[in-house]
Order: structure tokens, then C-alpha cells, then sequence
């Protein structure tokens, strides 16, 4: 564990731009920088560094966050490893909190693990390499197969020798413990006494984890023995969950970032055969069916999937299995299927990277099209079944988060359904409503940033009958969050004797409002508490807030000019962001007023509808006597903010 002081320390040194202008190239544009976007392909740059806010927003990605962010997400990075990386680079020294002994304990034994299990690859690899055995059979089964030398040591495939104890032997002249050697899989221990080594003449695929070490082992017989299983795995150990790893992620991640999709296929060979190729961006399920943890695995890197699968009924029923998860988790979804009997090892290995490419291109298919197609072939044309079709595929679009995306995919089907767009609507509603049933959303169904029509909602200047998933609410509560981040430590000087800082006007301005949009209110909440002590909280308190809701909403906010519309050139937005500068006093004045009108209508909303109601006449005059206070106040909100207002 990293102490505080330290972490302190980190953020109170990194500079955005530093930190950021290792990775990309930054020309200075008004007052940000301005590059080329690390995190997608794009020829124009719209990748945002706010020196003063400490920030970076992609507007054509939606990226962003502070230099810690940005360090952990383009290199890959864990919270405490970027902190590192970023302590060295301004030579920080790194004060470590001192473990318990109990935490000592675990820690020292999951090492033991990791160094056992690095031991054994090293001890698989130099077999493989320099013993004639390994040299006479392993090197050359891959050689035969076609794997260059220099693929064979990146993946620091081994050998393990025809032998119930090569490996037990050298373990006990290392002086590892039996313990170890067992937990990780290495060895099995019989009840009578019995021990011997797991992995006996194969060829060995070490598994890797995201920062390279090894975790486990397949390992691939040699033997054409149709009763001896062709690969061996290491058992689930204290260190190796199968469910949360994917083989080749860490020779892939780079790659798969880069080139923004992921190829997702069976078996090792397939990984090894594609790096071959150059193809890097690749990583192998190990024949068993997906996990969740495994797919959000790759949404770290991702959100394209494409999966290669053998073009045999198995092929074509695994493809179907796993990608209902896939969609759920926002990611889409390819499938591409080789000419049966090949996978897409024996395909490059047969025809050549060139041509591999070039079929990977020209035939995948989006996910869902794919499955209608599968489907309707097998339906035929029994009227029964097509109408399961239907609803299968619908229910396969209704896991997909994004409306938009999921609309398209309806269009497609419709088509290809040969049904009326109207007709798979209403299922997919009925689907949705169901889903929803079953497990209620916390997930916030609007967008963090303002779109066009969204802004003019909030501007009052769109019909009040807009789509009902745009609340102008919580539009509202945002808009005075963003006030408050963007310019809340600034003086009020409209306002003649004291120049209070916006951020005090605006708080006072809102006693009386309750937030109900749970970020904004936890933030407001935040300024409330500094200010009470006389304080005001850094943009960098939300920036880099914990709780993960927050702080992207600080970050969009914070970005927000120049989101509002980003088709504009670079001139308008500089114009934009002047205005708003120049109209300080318009803009919080406005988000005030509009906020404070709508809360009062509402309440007197409310009481009108509580007087409908009531027949007792005491009441009735309770109800009254609120009713024009309200009035009242309604009328001196518009009475104050008219002479606050200038237009
Ligand atoms: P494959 O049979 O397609 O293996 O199984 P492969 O990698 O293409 O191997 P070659 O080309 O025959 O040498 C796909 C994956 O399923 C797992 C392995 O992870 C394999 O890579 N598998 C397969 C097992 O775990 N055990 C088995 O007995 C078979
Ligand atoms: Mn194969």
C-alpha cells in the first residue's frame, strides 16, 4: 500500500501537460492543448489538455479525466502502478504503508506461488531449448508446425519431459516446498503418499497474467493417442482463475488498444499462429465458454469484438453461446466463421497472412445478423419457429445499452425478417419492461453531456413534450454544478458591495432547494460543507474523487463548453467560451432562476393538486395560506432576478 503523503505528493507535482506530452504530441490552441487522441484513430486532432483545470477530454471519444487517469488507461495501468510510474518520473520517493502480519502472510505466500509457477516456465523453457529430449521433440514439433524461433520465446513456450518427476526433482534440489508445488497445480499428490508431475511429455503454453507473469500452464500431448486428452491445464490455484483470464491479453492489450478491436478465438495455436502473422491484437477463450470477468477483461481495451471461430456446427453453436454476454456488456459484436474443418491456425498456416486478412475483412458478419441468418436457415419455413426466431432476436438486441445501436440493429432485422419495424418495437419494449422488472436499473439513463436539443431544453427553448428519458431536472442541477466547478472560486463583481466568490452566491441563492440527481447532489452537498468552513474545495478534490460517478461527472462537466456542440470549428468554440466569460453574471443568474422557477412551480403544482383534494375547510385554509406564499415567493424570485438580469 501507497501511503496518502505520497499520493498527495504525486498529485501536488504532475502537470496535465507533462504528463500527457510523453504519449502525445500537444500544440498550445487558445487556452488548452491540442493533439491527436491516443485512445482512438482519428486523422484531426480533438483531444483537449486543460493545463489550468489539470484535465484531458477527448470530444470525439468521450475520453478524459486528470494525468493519473490518463497514465492508467493508456498504459494500462493499476491505480497504484500508475502512482509509481508517475513518482519516478518527478522523483517522488514512494513511502509504502507497512503490512500486517497477517497481510504479510498471504502476500509472501501468493508470491511463493508466482515464483514456483515462474520457475517451472523457466525450468519448461530451458528443457525445451537445452536438453535433447525437449530439442529433439519439442523444439521440433513446433518447428514442424511452422512457429519461427522468435514466436516460440515470446511466448516462452516449453517442454516437459517424458518423466513422472523431471520436474518434482528439481523442485525438491530448489528447495521449494510440496505445498506450493501442489496448490499451483505442478504436482499431484496421491493419498497413499504418492507424488508425481502433472505435465509429462508436452509441449508447454505458460498463461500469463496483464503484467507478464505466469499463472498456469496448458500443456499440448504430442501422442496422436486419441485416449490421452490433448491438452492438460493447471487446476484453479490461489493464483490462477481461469474465469478472469484470457490467454496472449498481455502480448495483445497494446495492440488491441491500438487498433481499437479485438479478435477473440479458441486455442493457443490460434494466438500463436496470428502474432506470426502480425496480428496482434488476439486473444484465445482456452475452449471454455466466456466469462463476464473475461469480457470486461477486454472492454478495458475494447469495444469491438470479433470472434473467429472453425465453421463446423460446434463453431457455429459456441459463436452463438457466448455473445449474448458480449452485447450486455455494450460490445460490438463480430463473428466470423472459417471454411469448415479450419481454424485460424491451420487458415494462415495454409494460405498466408495476406490472404488470412483478406478473408477476415470480406467475411464478418455483425453479430446479430449473423444470428438471424443461422436461425432462419433453420427454421425453414415452419411459421412457428420463425416466430422463436423473432423473438430470439430480438431478445439478443434488448441486452444491447445503447437504444441508438440497438434501433439500427431492429431496422436491419426488420429487413432481414421480412416484419414491420413497428411489430419488433413492441417486442422489444415488452422485453425491456420485463428485463427491468427483474432487475431494477441504477444505471442513469441520461447522457453526461448535454446534447444540442438537451442544452436548448435547459434553455427553456424546447416544448416541454421533448422525449421523456431527457429530464430537465437533473439538466438543471447539472448546469448549476458546472457553474460552480467552472467559475465558483471567482468574484460575483456584479454584484456592488461585496465581490462574493459565484460559488457563495450560487449556495445561498439555492438554500432552499433540494438536489435530486444523486452526483450533483453529492457534489453540492461537497461546496456546502467547504463553504461552511469558509473554504472552497479544488476542481482536483472532484477531479479525482473515488467514487468513479463523480468524478466523470466533474470531468464532463468541467469540459462542457466545448462539448455543448462539437461540430463547431475551433474559432466558434473560443467564441463560445468568451461569451460565457464575458456574461458570467447572465449565466449564473440564469441557471439560478431557471432552477428556482421550477422548483417553485412545482411546489405550487403540488399544493394546487393537495387543494382539489381536500374537503376539509381547515385544511382547505392551511392549503390556501401555503399556496399564496408560494406566490410570493415566486413572485420575489422573478422580482430579484429582473433586476439581476440585464436582457
Ligand atoms: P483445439 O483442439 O482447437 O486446440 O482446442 P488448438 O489450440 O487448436 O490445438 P492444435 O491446433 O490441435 O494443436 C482449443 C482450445 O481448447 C482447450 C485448449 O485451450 C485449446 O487451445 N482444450 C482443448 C483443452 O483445454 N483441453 C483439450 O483437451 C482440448
Ligand atoms: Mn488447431
Amino acid at each position: 500500500m501507497i501511503k496518502q503523503r505520497t499520493i498527495d505528493k504525486v498529485f501536488d507535482t504532475i502537470r496535465i501537460e507533462e504528463v500527457v506530452g510523453d504519449f502525445v504530441d500537444l500544440k498550445k490552441r487558445g487556452t488548452s492543448l491540442i493533439g491527436l487522441c491516443p485512445f482512438h484513430n482519428e486523422k484531426t486532432p480533438s483531444f483537449n489538455v486543460s493545463i489550468g483545470k489539470g484535465i484531458y477530454k477527448c470530444f470525439g471519444c468521450g475520453e478524459g479525466g486528470h494525468a493519473v487517469d490518463f497514465v492508467m488507461k493508456h498504459e494500462k495501468y493499476s491505480y497504484p502502478e500508475a502512482i509509481r510510474y508517475l513518482a519516478k518520473k518527478y522523483n517522488i520517493e514512494v513511502e509504502e504503508e507497512e503490512q500486517s502480519e497477517e497481510q504479510q502472510l498471504v502476500h509472501d505466500r501468493r508470491e511463493s506461488l508466482y515464483i514456483v509457477t515462474n520457475w517451472a516456465a523457466e525450468l519448461f523453457q530451458k528443457t525445451l531449448w537445452d536438453t535433447d529430449e525437449g530439442k529433439a521433440i519439442g523444439l521440433s514439433y513446433f518447428r514442424e508446425r511452422g512457429y519461427r524461433d522468435d514466436i516460440i520465446k515470446k511466448f516462452e513456450l516449453g517442454y516437459s519431459p517424458e518423466s513422472w518427476d523431471y520436474l518434482y526433482q528439481h523442485a525438491k534440489a530448489e528447495g521449494f516446498d510440496d505445498e506450493y508445488l501442489s496448490n499451483t497445480g505442478l504436482i499431484i499428490q496421491k493419498e497413499g503418499g504418492k507424488t508425481y508431475d502433472r505435465f509429462r511429455g508436452r509441449v508447454m503454453f505458460p498463461i500469463h497474467n496483464m503484467t507478464g507473469r505466469t499463472l498456469g500452464f496448458g500443456g499440448r500431448t504430442l501422442k496422436t493417442d486419441k485416449k490421452v486428452p490433448k491438452y492438460v491445464n493447471s487446476p484453479e490455484s490461489d493464483i490462477y482463475h481461469k474465469s478472469a483470464v484470457l490467454y496472449g491479453l498481455y502480448f495483445a492489450k497494446k495492440a488491441i488498444s491500438t487498433a481499437d478491436t479485438c479478435y477473440l478465438v479458441e486455442g493457443y495455436a490460434d494466438v500463436l499462429s496470428m502474432h506470426q502473422a502480425g496480428i496482434e491484437n488476439v486473444v484465445a477463450s482456452s475452449g471454455t465458454s466466456l466469462t463476464t470477468e473475461q469480457i470486461k477483461l477486454i472492454g478495458r481495451f475494447t469495444s469491438n469484438v470479433t470472434m473467429l471461430y472453425d465453421g463446423d456446427a460446434a463453431g457455429i453453436k459456441a459463436s452463438l453461446r457466448g455473445t449474448d454476454m458480449l452485447l450486455k456488456e455494450g460490445l460490438n459484436v463480430k463473428i466470423l466463421l472459417f471454411p469448415e474443418g479450419n481454424d485460424p491456425d491451420s487458415y494462415i498456416q495454409k494460405h498466408g497472412p495476406k490472404s488470412f486478412e483478406e478473408y477476415v475483412s470480406q467475411n464478418q458478419h455483425d453479430f446479430i445478423s449473423f444470428k438471424t441468418q443461422v436461425l432462419l436457415d433453420e427454421a425453414g419455413d415452419d411459421p412457428i419457429k420463425r416466430a422463436g426466431v423473432i423473438r430470439e432476436i430480438v431478445e439478443s438486441i434488448a441486452l444491447i445499452p445503447d437504444p441508438i445501436k440497438a434501433s439500427l440493429f431492429i431496422r436491419n432485422c426488420s429487413v432481414k425478417l421480412d416484419i414491420e419495424e413497428r411489430i419488433l418495437i413492441t417486442e422489444l419494449n415488452k422485453i425491456k419492461l420485463q428485463q427491468s422488472r427483474k432487475r431494477p436499473s441504477t444505471k442513469s439513463e441520461i447522457p453526461e453531456e448535454p446534447t444540442e436539443s438537451q442544452s436548448a431544453l435547459i434553455n427553456g427553448e424546447a416544448t416541454p413534450d421533448s422525449p421523456p428519458s431527457i429530464n430537465a431536472n437533473d439538466l438543471q442541477e447539472k448546469e448549476i454544478i458546472r457553474l460552480l466547478l467552472q467559475y465558483g472560486e471567482q468574484p460575483a463583481t456584479w454584484l456592488e458591495n461585496d465581490n462574493y466568490p459565484i460559488a457563495v452566491l450560487i449556495l445561498s441563492s439555492l438554500q432552499d432547494i433540494e438536489f435530486s440527481h444523486p452526483e450533483s447532489k453529492k457534489i453540492l452537498d461537497i461546496y456546502i460543507d467547504f463553504v461552511n468552513k469558509q473554504d472552497l474545495p479544488e476542481n482536483r478534490y472532484f477531479i479525482t474523487h473515488p467514487d468513479k460517478k463523480i468524478s466523470s461527472l466533474a470531468v464532463s462537466l468541467l469540459s462542457t463548453p466545448y462539448t455543448l456542440s462539437p461540430n463547431w470549428n475551433d474559432d466558434k468554440r473560443q467564441i463560445y467560451v468568451k461569451q460565457e466569460t464575458d456574461n458570467l453574471k447572465d449565466a449564473v443568474v440564469r441557471a439560478i432562476f431557471r432552477m428556482k422557477r421550477r422548483k417553485i412551480d412545482e411546489r405550487i403544482q403540488q399544493v394546487r393538486e393537495e387543494m382539489k383534494q381536500e374537503s376539509d375547510p381547515d385544511n382547505m385554509s392551511i392549503l390556501l395560506h401555503k399556496y399564496q406564499k408560494l406566490k410570493e415567493v415566486e413572485k420575489e424570485t422573478l422580482d430579484f432576478l429582473g433586476t439581476v438580469i440585464s436582457r
